[in-house]
């Protein structure tokens, strides 16, 4: 062979491997409006920037007739590349292959990109597709996917780990993407479920489609499964670069600082007034958030679910920061179950990555009942108490409006380490709302009075009294609690300013093999 001939074969063997299981089969998957696992790569990572490892690896199954049936790269397609100049490493799925199932040397493929991605301290971002675990190779898939889940879990708080899912994703291959710290789906073609509906049907009787067992309704707005719900595989990938820009590249780095030309001390007049007079009235905290925030950019995590706290990221003055806020507008902000799982695992994923934290605080309590009990929120709401104490990052709270009870505590309070504690004038810091309080204090009084007109006004007049007394920022702020009460127009510079002066901070934790955070 001359050495014309030895490019040439290599060419055509990139021609073959870029094809993956055929033209067919790539024609079938756009046919069901799916990108290709290269496409997907071109899609996502900057323009000619990828580079591509193991091309040449097929599988070694000799079983069932599959020494005939060899694709190259074997069904995943895995490398490096960049985003936004950044190193990323990425593998992508190929359904186009065996219906992009996992294979012993399959598995070895992305355990070596993520050992590489480690070791460089760069993020992985995996894009799924799969019928789950080779069926041919029987336990030798079973044994990759636990390489696979053992490094993601060597890699939780060390290097940021992101997965797509455009395609099945089913059986115990999804706590692959469940190990990661953001799931990302698409509304189209998009599932993930441990046993699937014909199994569900067999075993339980229960008769449910695809979708409604596992598509991305479910996950964005029920189980909490799913962080990002996009409307295509493209929109997704934008989301995907989107978030990378507010997060290091690994936890021994902090978040990239960029340009920021929108005023420091920009004042929002409309904040002086975005709280009701009537305590019990809702606004939405979102309008906070967007006037706060530089250009009013809001990445949100989680949006579709636990709607009562809103989590996702944003930057003041070009500094990333997680914002984590209760929402009246949704159950007037209440902390539940799923509100507090929600913010204690966003709060986890900043501090492990350097992150800092500012918590907006309008939240009545916790949500009464048997449900919540018997669901455990006791159990659930010490998460996100332990999430908050935990964090060394820098922590900023505001409290907007109500600030009662455990809820108090639970919100970034000056107890659990947090490092500037502001209050607007509008603040009610107490063991309770008044009208509970009156409830407790003077229900026996109350009850003697029998005239429902002399009740009323004898309740009101003990309500007024309450609420002078505690129902506002000074009672707090007369022991340190509250570092400052502040003119709400003026929060964007006061947190600008406290993320500045906060940039160096260092706390630590006791050293400890690890902590044993109520699951
Ligand atoms: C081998 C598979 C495969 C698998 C699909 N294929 N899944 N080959 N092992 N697990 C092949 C098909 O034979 C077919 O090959 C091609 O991929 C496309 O599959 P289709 O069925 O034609 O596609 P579609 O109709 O879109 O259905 C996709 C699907 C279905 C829903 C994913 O293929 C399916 O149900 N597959 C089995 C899923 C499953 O039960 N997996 C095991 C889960 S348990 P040809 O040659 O025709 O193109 C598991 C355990 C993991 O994964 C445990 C980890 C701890």
């Amino acid at each position: 062979m001359t050495i014309e001939d030895n490019i040439q074969n290599l060419l055509s063997k990139r021609e073959e491997a870029k094809l993956g299981g055929g033209v067919k089969r790539i024609e079938s998957q756009h046919n069901k409006g799916k990108l290709t696992a290269r496409e997907r790569i071109d899609f996502l990572l900057d323009e000619g920037s990828f580079e591509e490892f193991d091309m040449f690896v097929t599988h070694q199954t000799n079983a069932f007739g599959l020494e005939k049936q060899k694709f190259l790269t074997d069904g995943v397609i895995t490398g490096h590349g960049t985003i936004d100049g950044r190193v990323v490493y990425v593998f992508s799925q190929d359904f186009t292959i065996f219906g992009g199932s996992l294979s012993q040397t399959y598995a070895q493929k992305i355990c070596k990109i993520m050992d590489q991605a480690m070791k460089v301290g760069a993020p992985v971002i995996g894009i799924n597709d799969s019928g789950g675990a080779r069926i041919q190779e029987g336990v030798k898939s079973l044994a990759g996917y636990a390489e696979i889940f053992q490094r993601n879990i060597m890699a939780s708080g060390v290097i940021p780990q992101i997965s797509a899912i455009f395609g099945p994703c089913a059986g115990g291959a999804v706590y692959s993407p469940a190990l990661t710290d953001f799931v990302m789906m698409s509304k189209e073609n998009s599932y993930m479920f441990v046993t699937g509906p014909k199994v569900a049907k067999k075993v339980t009787g229960e008769d449910i489609s695809i979708e409604d067992l596992g598509g991305p309704d479910v996950h964005g707005k029920k189980s909490g499964v799913a962080h990002f719900i996009a409307d295509d595989e493209e929109e997704g990938m934008m989301l995907i670069r989107k978030l990378l820009s507010y997060v290091p590249q690994n936890n021994l780095e902090d978040p990239i600082i960029t340009e920021c030309s929108d005023p420091i001390d920009r004042k929002e007049e409309l904040l002086n007034e975005i709280i009701p007079s009537n305590p019990n009235q809702p606004y939405d905290v979102k309008d906070v958030i967007y006037s706060i925030v530089d250009y009013s950019e809001f990445l949100e995590v989680q949006r579709h679910y636990a709607k009562n706290i809103i989590t996702g990221f944003s930057k003041f003055n070009g500094r990333p920061a997680g914002i984590v806020a209760n929402q009246p507008n949704y159950l007037a902000g209440v902390l539940d179950i799923n509100a507090s799982r929600k913010a204690a695992r966003f709060v986890r994923f900043c501090d492990a990555f350097n992150i800092p934290i500012i918590t907006l605080v309008d939240v009545p309590g916790f949500l009464p009942g048997s449900a919540q009990e018997t669901g455990g929120i006791i159990i659930h709401g010490a998460k996100l108490l332990f999430a908050y104490g935990e964090a060394t990052v820098p922590k900023i709270t505001i409290t907007l409006r109500k600030s009662y009870g455990g809820a108090h505590d639970v919100m970034g309070s000056k107890q659990l380490r947090s490092d500037m504690n502001y209050a607007w004038p509008s603040a009610e810091i107490a063991v309770m709302g008044p009208q509970g309080a009156v409830e407790v204090m003077e229900g026996k009084e109350i009850a003697k009075i029998e005239d429902p007109v002399q009740q009323a006004a004898y309740v009101k007049q003990k309500e007024d009294e309450y609420r002078e007394m505690f129902a506002n920022p000074y009672d707090a702020a007369s022991y340190g609690y509250i570092d400052d009460v502040i003119e709400p127009r003026n929060t964007r510079f006061r947190i600008i300013r406290a993320l500045q002066t906060l940039a160096s901070k260092k706390d630590t934790n006791p050293p400890k093999k690890h902590s044993n955070i109520p699951l």
